[in-house]
């Protein structure tokens, strides 16, 4: 093993810079490799200047910082490009111009850091002919095949603290607060911050709720003497019957922007007559230095990731599968999603987190 090319797409998220300081000691003091790095995800092997030499030096200083320094693309799908032809927008196909790209580089491997698009991508190049292999990068933890990716254990952090900060001050003033958090249609980034956080109630894609029951938890609380309740929504929570809400629509090439749900909870809940708040964490849950248990782990996955293109194993992923690193097929079909009957829900029932899907109380027949 000669060469190897890393390069990470999709959003951001912590601990990229971790995997990409892994894989550059490991290559370099395990096989004596040398490693280059592809700027903005696919587009680096089509665009000016879009690789670099990665060597010890240039990873010096790297397992704290958060975001990636060979820059992310999330629009940057090479089978569906989007280019300005004579004055008009287009959407072309350039998988062949990257293939070229790739080819002329002499790459052993190429290590593609990026969630289910980015990864799926890397599937079809392998189709034509380019030996990726794959480690799954999402705060989401919404890809199928491994137990968590990396990143996750940093936004559920910050969404925890968030939680923690809203809960005094929603105390101090008996307010309603609504906490609306990331992770797609995924409810994992809610559910353990909302179990951690010690919300009241928990709104997540994979149990439709009703607003009926969400407001008779916050109405049972204020009768208990509990003068406040605090929510977790994640962006794609849905009530029963309802859609999701989004902020963009998508095309054939953005995927549609979720957005909104959190504001249309607290609206609910503040038109029954409690003084309701909503926050929005957005990319704070992107942002930032990675927990030790995520450069932990993105150190584990990038040395295992180089250990597979040392082997010549191509087209898959490396993964965790209890606490232990191994490798699975990169088409993923399957994506991860919250298991509404599993022991993480059960818990959280047990501690009296409502889900939104409980039958809401009947009034009692002497209550007018
Ligand atoms: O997939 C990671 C994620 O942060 C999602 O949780 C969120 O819906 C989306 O990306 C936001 O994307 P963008 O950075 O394009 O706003």
């Amino acid at each position: 093993m000669k060469r190897i090319g890393i390069l990470t797409g999709g959003g951001d998220a912590p601990g990229l810079n971790a995997v990409i300081r892994a894989v550059v000691k490991t290559a370099v003091y395990e096989y004596g490799c040398e490693v280059i790095g592809i700027r903005d995800g696919y587009d680096g092997f089509i665009d000016d200047g879009g690789v670099i030499r990665l060597g010890i030096e240039e990873v010096r200083g790297l397992l704290p910082r958060g975001g990636t320094i060979l820059g992310a693309a999330n629009r940057g799908n090479p089978f569906a490009r989007k280019v300005v032809r004579n004055g008009e927008e287009v959407t072309v196909d350039v998988s062949d111009e990257i293939v070229k790209g790739i080819q002329r580089l002499a790459m052993d491997a190429l290590l593609v850091l990026g969630g289910d698009g980015t990864l799926h991508i890397a599937h079809e190049l392998f189709q034509k002919g380019v030996p990726v292999i794959g480690v799954p990068k999402t705060i989401d933890n919404d890809i199928g095949g491994t137990e968590v990716s990396f990143g996750f254990d940093t936004a559920f952090t910050t969404a925890t603290e968030a939680i923690d900060k809203l809960h005094t001050t929603a105390e101090a003033h008996h307010r309603v607060m609504v906490l609306e958090l990331m992770g797609r249609d995924a409810g994992f980034i809610a559910l353990h911050a909302g179990v951690a956080g010690g919300t009241d109630v928990i709104l997540i894609p994979e149990i439709p709720f009703k607003f009926e029951s969400v407001i008779a938890r916050v109405r049972q609380r204020v009768e208990r003497g509990y003068l406040f309740s605090i929510l977790a929504v994640s962006e794609g929570a849905k009530p029963i019957d309802g859609k999701q809400v989004i902020s963009r629509p998508g095309d054939e090439i953005y995927t549609p922007r979720l957005g909104g749900i959190g504001q249309a909870v607290g609206e609910y809940i503040e038109k029954e007559g409690f003084e309701t708040r909503v926050t929005v964490l957005g990319h704070l849950q992107r942002g930032g230095s990675p927990t030790p248990f995520d450069r932990w782990l993105a150190t584990r996955y990038g040395a295992a990731a180089v250990r597979l293109a040392a082997q010549g194993k191509y087209d898959r992923m490396v993964a965790l599968h209890a606490g232990k690193i191994v490798d699975v097929p990169l088409a993923i079909a399957e994506p991860r999603r919250v298991d509404v009957n599993g022991d993480a829900i059960i818990t959280a029932r047990g501690m009296g987190i409502s889900f939104g899907d409980e039958a809401p109380p009947r009034p009692s027949p002497n209550s007018n």
